[in-house]
């Protein structure tokens, strides 16, 4: 973390926050954002740093869209809050949209307000409908920090150590991270190793008449951005259909364009039977949600779940603006395009420094990984690379189990000059640390 000089403006609200707020928040850069336009945020100096962490993969669309400030503005002045007490028109027209837009059959919406919940939503959902206990979750993953969400959170030790008794029926199988397994190089091999596991649990720990879901983000987020290889999604389905488990996809970090698709389990060709989104689902705004096949969902009878403010109109207007913006502006092909030239540009530039282990991602959820001298993890050199990151006006954010990645979260229309500025700092920070 970077401290501020006394004469800074940010220093007085610095001290105000160290007085007065918890600090189990903690933050990666110690400035007082202002503002915020697009790819940059602006602190209380008017310095202005360049955002490739987009309030941690939030803001798809840049910060502050003017279609998304407009769409605030004018819901703000109709319709605020409403709960479950009646139907609003934005909760309908949000749930329709995203019907439209999600993958297969998903078509019933249920509005939450932040990831966790979603996924909490989704869990009491599956149980529900079988009748049956177990969460079957993946090394690595991030799922959120309620209590429940903890326990299904296994990306870092942070997330949940002094947190137990956390809940049970949870069983967390290998997450097929190809690059820290003994089958670095031959995905095949890691996605049989990880298969065989699935198959051991059920002989060994839990028979699969008792699980209720499979729960799993296709792409890691928290646990360093890492694409699962499509063999090993295609064959978590027909396990899944085998034995009547549902497949819970968690979209909150890669959903929206992120990939270079509307969400990221579209490259692999595999229909949820529900569907985690948040994140950037508004704009900045907060929402969740999770979507299901009405023929799930009806089992699901009225008031056993629900939420005061889930939904609310201008988190939902926000969202349809959002989703329009992104597919009028052709963000998706975007991300695909622009995230692939920013990984070819980083591999070249860096590629070949012994202390860069792997460069990975689908679109514009792209890693860099980094290794001590004899190949382990290095948590040091990723949070050095974010610190010179921030030295040159460029906010960047670690990821992976040891944070020795950097995660790259640009806004999906970020301009072609701020693409090439944020790889040439972060080459820049490279080549500075990993001499
Ligand atoms: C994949 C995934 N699921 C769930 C969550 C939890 O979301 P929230 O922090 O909004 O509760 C996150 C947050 O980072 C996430 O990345």
């Amino acid at each position: 973390m970077v401290t501020v000089k006394a004469t800074d403006k940010n220093l007085e609200y610095l001290t105000l926050d160290d007085a007065h707020v918890n600090p189990v928040l903690s933050r990666s850069a110690r400035i007082v954002v202002e503002r915020a336009q697009g790819s940059y945020v602006y602190d209380m100096n008017g310095d202005s740093y360049l955002d490739f962490a987009q309030g941690i993969a939030v803001n798809n669309i840049g910060h502050c869209h003017p279609a998304v400030v407009e769409a605030v503005q004018k819901q703000v002045a109709q319709l605020m809050h409403t709960s479950v007490v009646t139907h609003n028109k934005p909760y309908i027209e949000l749930a329709k949209k995203l019907a439209e837009i999600s993958p297969g059959k998903l078509d019933s919406v249920f509005l939450a307000n932040s990831g966790a919940e979603a996924v909490e939503g989704a869990v009491k959902l599956a149980r529900y409908v079988t009748g049956r206990p177990v969460i079957v979750n993946f090394r690595g993953s991030f799922h959120g920090r309620t209590i429940f969400t903890t326990a299904l959170t296994t990306s870092k030790l942070v997330y949940r150590e002094k947190y137990e008794p956390l809940p049970g029926s949870i069983f967390t199988m290998p997450f097929p991270y190809t690059y820290r397994s003994p089958f670095r190089g031959n995905e095949d091999a890691c996605v049989k190793e990880c298969l065989h596991q699935i198959d051991m649990m059920f002989k060994q720990l839990v028979h699969p008449d008792q699980v209720a879901a499979f729960l799993i983000e296709p792409v890691q987020g928290e646990g360093g951005y890492i694409p699962a290889p499509i063999s090993f999604m295609k064959e978590l389905r027909k396990i899944a259909d085998k034995h009547g488990i549902l497949l819970i996809i968690d979209e909150v970090q890669s959903g929206f364009g992120r990939t270079g698709k509307m969400f990221a389990i579209e490259h692999y060709g595999v229909e949820p039977d529900i569907m985690l989104m948040a994140k950037g689902i508004a704009g900045g705004m907060p929402l969740s949600a999770f979507i299901a096949r009405k023929e799930i969902t009806s089992k699901w009878l009225p008031g056993r779940h629900g939420s005061t403010f889930g939904g609310n109109p201008v988190s939902c207007a926000a969202a349809m603006a959002t989703i329009d913006v992104i597919q009028s502006e052709k963000l998706i092909e975007r991300a695909a395009k622009k995230g692939k030239e920013m990984q070819d540009a980083l591999r070249a530039a860096v590629g070949q420094n012994p202390q860069v282990g792997d460069i990975r991602g689908i679109g514009m959820m792209i890693a860099v990984e980094f290794n001590e001298k004899d190949g382990s993890p290095s948590h040091d050199t990723a949070e050095e690379v974010a610190k010179k990151c921030f030295e040159h006006k460029m906010i960047v954010l670690t990821c992976g189990s040891h944070g020795h990645c950097i995660r790259l979260i640009p806004p999906l229309n970020v301009s072609d000059e701020d693409a090439k500025k944020g790889i040439d700092i972060l080459e820049k920070a490279i080549k500075e640390v990993c001499k």
